[in-house]
């Protein structure tokens, strides 16, 4: 195992401290989404309930349990131990590790799925291929993944969320070459969906979903 880049060291320090108050603003969030449950409910379909799926990213567990309530055999993964621990909680059924997405501790060819839904918007650009190449290395052959992410040019960057002393940049990226990218690892890209905001959800900006197939 080699030692974490900085980025993924940053990335973990900030959830760890704002974890509790994440949970508390978004807790209910996927209530007022019947658009992202729709994506859900299409690749739960895909994917079928045999195979293993991840959740890669998964904070305190809200689209791991939605998963698991679509009859998916789900595992959530996360980096920080604070969002592991509220998702162990919230869902005492499931099961919940610790790890991160850029060096999978799971054999070649795995899973039936993996999601990451706002996971991959702390990942440097230049770093993405090693990410999505690990995720593909993971899938078995006709495995599917879902993506989540802003649609944007410029970072959103949080300074002292809640009054936490951190910060974090929130990359925004355009869904077209980031489904460029996916093709380039590997995958071949079934569905690209803009949402535009809501005014039921938290969003303030358009958000991308992809569902790709290795
Ligand atoms: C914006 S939150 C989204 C959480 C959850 N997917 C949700 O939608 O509620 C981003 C999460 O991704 C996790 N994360 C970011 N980079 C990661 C990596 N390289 N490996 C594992 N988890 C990562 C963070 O720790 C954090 O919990």
């Amino acid at each position: 195992m080699t030692a974490d880049p900085a980025f993924v060291t940053t990335t973990r320090t900030f959830y760890d401290a704002i974890a509790e108050d994440y949970h508390a603003r978004f807790r209910t969030v996927l209530d007022d989404a019947p658009l992202d449950r729709a994506l859900m409910g299409a690749f739960a379909e895909l994917v079928g309930p045999e195979g293993q799926v991840a959740d890669l990213g998964c904070g305190p567990g809200l689209v791991t349990a939605h998963l698991a309530s679509l009859g998916l055999r789900v595992f959530g993964l996360d980096l920080s131990s604070s969002m592991l621990a509220i998702a162990r909680r919230e869902n005492p059924g499931l099961r919940f590790e610790q790890g991160s997405m850029l060096e999978l501790d799971l054999p070649d060819g795995a899973l039936a799925g993996a999601v990451s839904w706002y996971s991959s918007i702390h990942t440097p650009w230049e770093r993405l291929p090693d990410l999505f190449g690990e995720v593909r290395r993971v899938l078995a052959p006709g495995g599917h993944l879902l993506l989540g992410f802003q649609v944007g040019d410029e970072p959103n960057h949080h300074n002292r969320p809640w009054g936490h002393p951190v910060a974090l940049d929130f990359e925004r990226r355009r869904p077209e070459p980031m489904a460029e990218l996916l093709e380039q690892v590997g995958f071949t890209v079934l569905s690209r969906t803009v949402r535009f905001t809501e005014e039921t959800t938290l969003a303030q900006v358009p958000q991308a979903f992809l569902i790709a197939r290795r």
